[in-house]
């Protein structure tokens, strides 16, 4: 088979090929020719890796990429109880940025399919320990990307949820919302090179991040029933009470909107793996998001519960 489309071939992170004994694994020859490396049903493990030496990038087709993720899925369910019981937060951590990366990776192929799913697994999972959920959002990790940023909105979202006693249906819908509110910048058509630029970025370039939650909530609508849902999430976490957010300027935000909307300035100034800045401490970034409550931009009691929900034991 020769290397003709990039769609059709999905890279898999090496974490995760452990637990693909029922999927064919490719790899690439310098001539860029695709060849088989595994095939379904035999396992791959270390015998396996000895026999058959490979150190470049693991490859499935694009049909197996939902096969896949529902895999890892099942093996993080797996894990999680005894990861929390162990308050392995590192571990929880680690096995959510395998599953997210490439969930979110060609987000028009089908994998978003198991959003729900990831994020159900953490509500349930997690509805004895609080604790480990609002950890999993102020552990940092060296490499901050969408899927890390994506991670811990969400983690401070289910936070703030279990804060406001949300009911469960509410805080699963808030939770997947929150995880896909930048599921724009994982489109192919989204520049991510702009989300590394190591400094301010021209108005121009600007403007292209600004389209960032109409790709979102394209994407999403294609997928229809559950993921829909998080549409508003996507739309709207970048709109502003008095008119001035993006990309619409309407003022009437959905209660996931407004909240998604406080969570991601939050999260983004208090990151310290952030490109072109400095992280500010949670006590600065709150008297910022306060003044941007004071101007309008965010709803008072929603802030103000989020600003608790850090706090509480
Ligand atoms: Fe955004
Ligand atoms: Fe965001």
């Amino acid at each position: 088979m020769l290397w003709e489309n990039n769609e059709e071939w999905i890279e898999v992170r090496k974490s995760n090929i452990q637990y693909y004994s029922d999927i064919d694994l490719y790899y690439k020859t310098p001539s860029e020719e695709i060849l088989l490396y595994k095939q379904a049903g035999l396992k791959y493990n270390k015998e396996y890796q000895k026999k058959h030496p490979y150190h470049g990038k693991i490859y499935i087709t694009q049909e197996d990429k939902l096969k896949s993720l529902e895999i890892v899925q099942k093996e993080f369910s797996r894990h999680l109880t005894s990861h929390v019981k162990k308050k392995k937060i590192s571990e929880v951590k680690r096995e959510l940025i395998n599953i997210v990366e490439e969930t979110l990776s060609q987000p028009r192929s089908g994998s978003l399919k198991v959003v729900p799913h990831t994020v159900n697994t953490i509500v349930e999972g997690f509805s004895d320990h609080p604790e480990i959920v609002k950890n999993l959002a102020i552990m940092s990790h060296i490499d901050y990307s969408t899927t890390i940023h994506s991670i811990n909105v969400m983690a401070l979202t289910i936070n703030y949820c279990y804060y406001t006693r949300k009911s469960i249906d509410q805080t699963r819908l808030f939770g997947m919302s929150a995880l896909l509110h930048d599921v724009g910048k994982a489109d192919n058509s989204f520049p991510d090179s702009l989300l590394r630029e190591n400094r301010k970025l021209t108005d121009k370039e600007f403007e292209v991040i600004k389209t960032h939650p109409k790709l979102g909530s394209e994407i999403l609508l294609n997928y229809g029933d559950e993921l829909e849902l998080a549409i508003p999430g996507a739309i709207e976490h970048h709109e502003k009470l008095d008119g001035s957010g993006y990309p619409s300027g309407r003022k009437n935000i959905s209660e996931c909107g407004q909240i998604l909307g406080i969570i991601d300035c939050y999260e983004a100034v208090t990151n310290h793996e952030r490109p072109y800045r400095n992280a500010m401490l949670p006590i600065k970034a709150l008297t910022l998001l306060k003044s941007d409550v004071d101007k309008g931009y965010f709803n008072r009691e929603i802030f103000t519960d989020f600003a608790y929900s850090l706090v509480q034991k």
